[in-house]
């Protein structure tokens, strides 16, 4: 039986459409069940659409804490079934309580190679340090930012002129080919059925 995943979003999406081609595959363990989006203008709300699959718009400034709106999530996610949740590019923090509730069954895509710039600035950190390797990372979410277990990585080349758009991109082809991958590695290691 293919795994329930929801992946929770906040911009253009493009991980999330990687997961979505993966889970065409008759093969893959994973059906993409619901996308979630913080911002209603975020792009990948309209992939979501182009191939049917089933999104959702909660929005952080319609509750008052923190606790409001992962209570949203948390309720969106188990009504739909989720098993797996996919952050993709969700720019917003999580509760401890919320994280609890899913560690284990939660991924994360990370643009470096963790422990490396940690932070929402990984890859304007990765050029400003001057270092000529970096890379992605799927980890599992804990309550620590960007510290859970890892369960995937690619290496990208920094090269000589690089700004921070050429980067990403580079950065985001491998992201696009890491994140199906630890999904099924994931649902494969830890959730036989
Ligand atoms: C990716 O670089 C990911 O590593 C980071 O946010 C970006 C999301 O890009 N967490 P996209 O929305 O999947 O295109």
């Amino acid at each position: 039986m293919k795994k329930n995943v929801a992946v929770l979003i906040s911009g253009s999406g493009s991980n999330l459409q990687a997961l979505m081609d993966a889970a065409r595959t008759p093969a893959y363990p994973a059906r993409i069940a619901l996308v979630i989006s913080n911002r209603p203008e975020a792009y990948g709300l309209t992939r979501a659409k182009q191939v049917g699959v089933q999104s959702l718009v909660i929005n952080h400034k319609d509750y008052a804490t923190r606790e409001a709106f992962d209570a949203a999530l948390h309720a969106a996610l188990l009504q739909a079934n989720i098993d797996i949740v996919c952050l993709a590019g969700f720019m917003r923090l999580l509760t401890p309580g919320f994280v609890e509730h899913w560690e284990g069954r939660m991924l994360n895509i990370h643009p470096s190679l963790l422990p490396a710039f940690k932070g929402a600035h990984a890859i304007r950190d990765a050029l400003k340090a001057g270092t000529t390797e970096t890379g992605c990372s799927v980890h599992l979410v804990t309550a620590e930012l960007d510290s859970g277990p890892i369960l995937l990585q690619e290496k990208v080349p920094v090269k000589l002129g690089d700004s921070e758009e050429t980067l990403a991109e580079r950065i985001h082809k491998a992201e696009h080919r890491i994140y199906p991958k630890a999904l099924k590695m994931l649902i494969e290691k830890f959730f036989r059925s």
